[in-house]
């Protein structure tokens, strides 16, 4: 094994020569190294501060010099020493030389799969009802999901303290007691503030759609979740009656369910329509008999609708919205729950937990 032999020789030729030999000791030893702890020991022997190579090389090279070739010397030392801390550092870096790699490359082993993502079943179902809106002329809107009283109430007809604010459940922002109420925020508990933006930002006619999120204090359990999607729908015009209603969303409901599903639309109640209904549609499990889908109904409900309220079109009667010229039709339904009825899910959970067990079904 190498040595550091003492220099008796200071000429160009004879620094060349040790030069040389300490090299090509370096690259040979270098080489032979295998695993983890001979790399370690490699180390060592060439630069631990007591008695490695570098160590010595100070000692007996530098230190020992005639004066007038010290700076040859050094320079030299230096030069090796950089040789010598580059080699160390890669055989350190080689696979194997680090605790816990494995000694080799196994280049015949099977590759690292990555999986491709895919949409989530909320995603993809809020972009298929989307798309079935679109194919009939309608455009997509979004709004905040942290919203104003003004717009998530207010402007919507629930009266400041009406009792119909309760069936939302809201999510209010803490600390805004000194706001007039219709400044406050909240969590929007429906996309139906959008219906306000849009048209308080372009006159009608208006065909929209929006999906999103809102949000509602309600207790997880299998059938409720805090945070939810909707697809909102708003279309006002000349002369939109109910029937424009009823034929725009039994066509939707066929289209996402089936071209065998009936529709029928149930009295129901919104205070920013009137009239309100309740769209069901008939059990496509059992088409109409019961089953414990419909509960021995027949019929599943799917969501909310009906005729814009006067009321609602007097925020934005300056801009083109004379509830005397012009009337629509809106509907609001829940993401969530259709792509549990369209796929057969039991437990809104499932949408959240991000297991991919789950979510690979929809790859
Ligand atoms: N915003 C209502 C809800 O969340 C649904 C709805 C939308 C009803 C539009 C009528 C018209 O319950």
């Amino acid at each position: 094994m190498y040595t550091v032999p003492k220099l008796e020789d200071y000429s160009a030729q004879a620094l060349d020569g040790a030069g040389n030999e300490l090299i090509a000791a370096l690259e040979s030893e270098s080489a032979a190294v295998d695993g983890e702890s001979a790399a370690k020991a490699f180390r060592d022997r060439w630069m631990a501060r007591k008695n490695g190579v570098l160590t010595q090389l100070n000692e007996l090279w530098l230190k020992l010099a005639p004066v007038d070739a010290k700076r040859e010397v050094g320079r030299r030392v230096n030069e090796l020493k950089l040789r010598v801390e580059q080699t160390v550092e890669s055989v350190q870096a080689r696979p194997g030389a680090e605790p816990g790699r494995a000694d080799r490359l196994d280049v015949t082993l099977p590759g690292i799969h990555h999986k491709l993502g895919t949409e989530h079943p909320i995603t993809r179902t809020s972009n298929e009802i989307v798309g079935i809106f679109k194919a009939m002329g309608y455009s997509v809107a979004e709004g905040p999901e942290i919203e104003s009283d003004y717009y998530n109430f207010e402007s919507l007809n629930f009266p400041p303290n009406h009792p119909a604010r309760d069936t939302q459940d809201t999510i209010f922002i803490a600390g805004q007691e000194n706001k007039p109420q219709r400044e406050r925020l909240l969590l929007r508990t429906h996309t139906s503030p959008v219906q306000m933006r849009t048209m308080e930002s372009q006159p009608p006619p208006v065909r929209v759609v929006v999906p999103g999120k809102v949000h509602r204090h309600d207790t997880a359990d299998a059938s409720h979740s805090p945070l939810f999607h909707q697809v909102e729908g708003l279309a006002v015009d000349t002369n939109i009656t109910f029937c424009d209603l009823k034929g725009t969303l039994d066509h939707a409901m066929k289209q996402l369910f089936g071209g065998s599903v009936k529709t029928r639309f149930y009295p129901s109640f919104f205070p920013f329509t009137e009239p309100s209904a309740d769209v069901q549609i008939s059990c496509f499990k059992c088409g109409g008999k019961g089953c414990r889908l419909c509960k021995m109904s027949g019929w599943i409900e799917v969501l909310g609708c009906g005729m814009v309220d006067p009321n609602v079109f007097e925020f934005v009667k300056h801009n083109g919205y004379d509830p005397k010229r012009i009337s629509g039709f809106a509907f609001g339904m829940g993401v969530e729950r259709i792509a549990m009825l369209k796929y057969g899910i039991d437990d809104i959970q499932l949408f959240f937990q991000g297991d991919v067990r789950f979510l690979e079904q929809f790859a």
